[in-house]
């Protein structure tokens, strides 16, 4: 069986990265030791970052998530910032922002770095378009997902099975399992 590292402290990303690989035959060891991430305006540079010093130093295949939220209203924050923004200000806070904006649109965007042990990393990245409501619905998922409405309902009411066949991280994934493939 075909094994990586997917170097992360986020126990929602894992979970769903590590149920959609298994139903392809690929096992997902996690290491929660981080990497320093990059300032940069993109998630891709960050992502093939942290993968290639990961590889170098555990001396494995290995894997890395970086995702966020861009909300059109606001330029594009909280971006490559989201996982900082959510800590320190969380979905409350953020809706405060987004009180008297007409224009909801939002975006998930994932992106998945791989790199093995000398060779240089690669990017795979997947989008799911929505919309910030005004409240936070729901109880499943992590993160923003109670704020993000996708097709009528909030992820968080999504359920994590069926959030999983769409999200943006499912669609990274496609892309990186089609390439390993
Ligand atoms: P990262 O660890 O820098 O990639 O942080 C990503 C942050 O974006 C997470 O901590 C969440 O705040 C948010 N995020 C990414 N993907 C999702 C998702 O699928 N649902 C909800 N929030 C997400």
């Amino acid at each position: 069986m075909r094994k990586i590292v997917f170097v992360t402290g986020n126990k929602g990303k894992f979970s769903e990265v590590k149920d959609i690989l298994a139903s392809k035959g690929i096992e997902v060891i996690q290491n929660k030791d981080g990497y320093p991430e990059m300032q940069e305006d993109e998630l891709e540079p960050i992502a093939a970052y942290g993968a290639k010093l990961t590889a170098e130093n555990l001396g494995m295949p290995v894997m890395v998530d970086d995702s966020g939220l861009f909300i059109k209203a606001l330029n594009g924050f909280p971006g490559p910032y989201s996982a900082f923004v959510e800590n320190k200000l969380g979905n409350q806070k953020v809706l405060k922002l987004m009180e008297n904006e007409e224009d909801r649109a939002a975006s998930f965007k994932s992106v998945i770095g791989y790199c093995e042990p000398g060779k240089e990393p690669l990017t795979f990245t997947g989008t799911v378009d929505g919309n910030i409501d005004f409240e936070e619905k729901g109880s499943g998922g992590f993160g923003y997902d109670p704020i993000f409405e996708y097709k009528g309902r909030t992820f968080g009411e999504w359920g994590d099975e069926e959030k999983n066949k769409v999200s943006h991280r499912r669609r990274a994934l496609d892309k990186f399992l089609e390439w390993l493939q």
